[in-house]
């Protein structure tokens, strides 16, 4: 293994390419290997032996594609799998939810933070275990928005439909009168403008992407692996590719998407 080596990133479908792009503007000089299992996803809805066993897979295949480090951007899978995966691979593995609680826990004035995510995320209740560690006298109130990834995908980021609903979601966060605002899931960044103005000026929205990228960086010196100069182009896989998952995935990743091989796992 060496620093020329990518890094290998998966998410159960196209939200991952928030943490591709967090990562691409934080690490220049590093090349990329991305798949996204959208044949398969949501995981969020999974169980968590499901999501478990899918997350080996897409690291199997990402590991055997020469990955130096494996990015798990996907919390739904960092909350069942990182443990499996690190078990696995014998390589450093960088999950979403501890950097984004770590922030979290950094950003909170008044002990009282929201988090969000998918029925599997705020089920396997790893932000609250993680926070509770990070931020012992914070009170953590986290709940699952599982009409948000539809929306993100719809692209329906400004619609007044989704106002409604984040407005009827985000109501009893609120009411906790939270400061902090973590979104545990990957397709949340897009609708963070919306989420913005209805939690208002006094609740720091937290966008893990930004701190993932900053794990990664700090795993690749820790391991001597950070690349010196750009070796490759980035490449993009996925287990079905249709017009929607190039469609969308080009507004998660907010660049042209031309090309994403198709494979199976
Ligand atoms: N990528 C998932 C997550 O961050 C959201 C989509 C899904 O349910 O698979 O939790």
């Amino acid at each position: 293994m060496n620093n020329t080596h990518p890094i290998g990133v998966f998410d159960s479908g196209v939200g991952g390419f928030t943490v591709v792009r967090a990562i691409r503007n934080a690490l220049p000089l590093e090349t990329l290997r991305y798949l996204g299992d959208t044949a398969r996803v949501p995981y969020g809805t999974k169980s968590p032996d499901v999501v478990r066993r899918y997350a080996i897979n897409c690291s199997r295949f990402l590991v055997d594609l020469g990955a130096k480090i494996l990015v798990i951007a996907c919390n739904t899978a960092s909350a069942y799998a990182v443990d499996a995966v690190r078990e696995h691979f014998a390589l450093p593995v960088v999950g979403v939810i501890e950097p984004g609680a770590r922030l979290a826990a950094a950003t909170t004035q008044n002990g009282r933070i929201g988090v969000i995510g998918t029925e599997g995320t705020i089920r396997s209740a790893s932000y609250q275990r993680a926070l509770s560690r990070l931020a012992p006298k914070a009170a953590v109130h986290a709940l699952a928005c599982p009409l948000f990834v539809p929306l993100a995908e719809e692209g329906m980021v400004d619609h007044p439909a989704t106002r409604m609903i984040a407005e009827e979601y985000l109501e009893p966060l609120l009411a906790q009168g939270i400061d902090t605002l973590v979104l545990g899931c990957t397709h949340y960044p897009l609708l963070a403008p919306l989420l913005g103005e209805i939690v208002g000026d006094n609740v720091t929205i937290i966008d893990s992407a930004i701190a993932v990228a900053d794990a990664v960086r700090a795993a690749l010196h820790g391991a001597g692996l950070a690349a010196t100069a750009r070796s490759d182009q980035d490449l993009y896989y996925a287990t079905d590719v249709s017009e929607r998952v190039l469609r969308v995935g080009s507004v998660f990743l907010g660049d042209g998407l031309d090309k994403v091989e198709l494979i199976d796992l």
